[in-house]
């Protein structure tokens, strides 16, 4: 981070009560797993799948992006096919968080989850995915969290508020008192839907909405 935005992410860091953190891209690096997992499906039903796409899938639920992975190819199938392919992909993904570590970790998010405790800030984990507590497990940070809203929790994805609202309601911090940081452009707009400041981790032309956009959670500190 620009050492003249120090002041302004000291200022949005300190004054929260609470963190709501992504999972997928800001903790930990699934965001690539799951972009190998829809490509493979894609290309298995014949046509391809890029790095764009991938984008706006990110944050968005299982089904959901299956729905939009078909349009692009434009397919129309039943709900008991789709329902198939959800599977197969999600088998391919957890495939490869089966190999997951500690030092799958994202660099900076050990860090600043533990200096989240230190300093009494209530931390929540606001994720899309069903596979989050697995992730969480894998990679020995499940007990950073004083709760963890994932996919299975919600009924609608991203950019819907949803997910961040029940994460608030469940650390019984009210909303403007939350600071979540999000790398998919459809997790700033679900934030910033739920009356809270957000921090995008990743490409500033893509989460230009944020309050503030860092490369990673290496640049933060409390
Ligand atoms: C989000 C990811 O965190 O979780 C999306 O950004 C993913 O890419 C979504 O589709 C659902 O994940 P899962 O693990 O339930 O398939
Ligand atoms: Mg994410």
């Amino acid at each position: 981070m620009l050492s003249e935005n120090h002041r302004d992410a000291n200022r949005l860091l300190y004054t929260k009560k609470a963190f709501i953190f992504d999972l997928d891209g800001v903790l930990v690096d699934t965001a690539i797993f799951h972009y190998q997992a829809w490509k493979r499906l894609a290309n298995s039903l014949g046509f391809d799948f890029t790095w764009q796409q991938n984008e706006k899938l990110k944050g968005v639920s299982r089904r959901q992006s299956l729905d939009y992975l078909l349009g692009w190819g434009n397919l129309q199938l039943s709900d008991a096919e789709k329902e198939q392919l959800a599977t197969r992909k999600n088998e391919w993904y957890l495939a490869l968080v089966g190999g997951m570590t500690h030092w799958d970790l994202l660099p900076g998010a050990y860090r600043l989850l533990s200096e989240a405790r230190n300093k009494g800030i209530r931390v929540a984990l606001g994720s899309a995915s069903k596979n989050a507590r697995l992730v969480l497990e894998r990679t020995g940070i499940s007990d950073c969290f004083d709760a963890v809203i994932d996919g299975n929790a919600v009924t609608r994805s991203k950019p819907d508020p949803e997910v961040f609202i029940k994460a608030a309601d469940a650390l019984d911090v009210p909303p403007g008192a939350c600071l979540v940081f999000e790398d998919a452009h459809a997790g700033v707009a679900a934030a910033l839907a739920a009356g809270m400041q957000v921090v995008g981790v990743g490409d500033p032309a893509e989460l230009g909405e944020a309050d503030m956009v860092v490369m990673g959670l290496a640049d933060l500190g409390i």
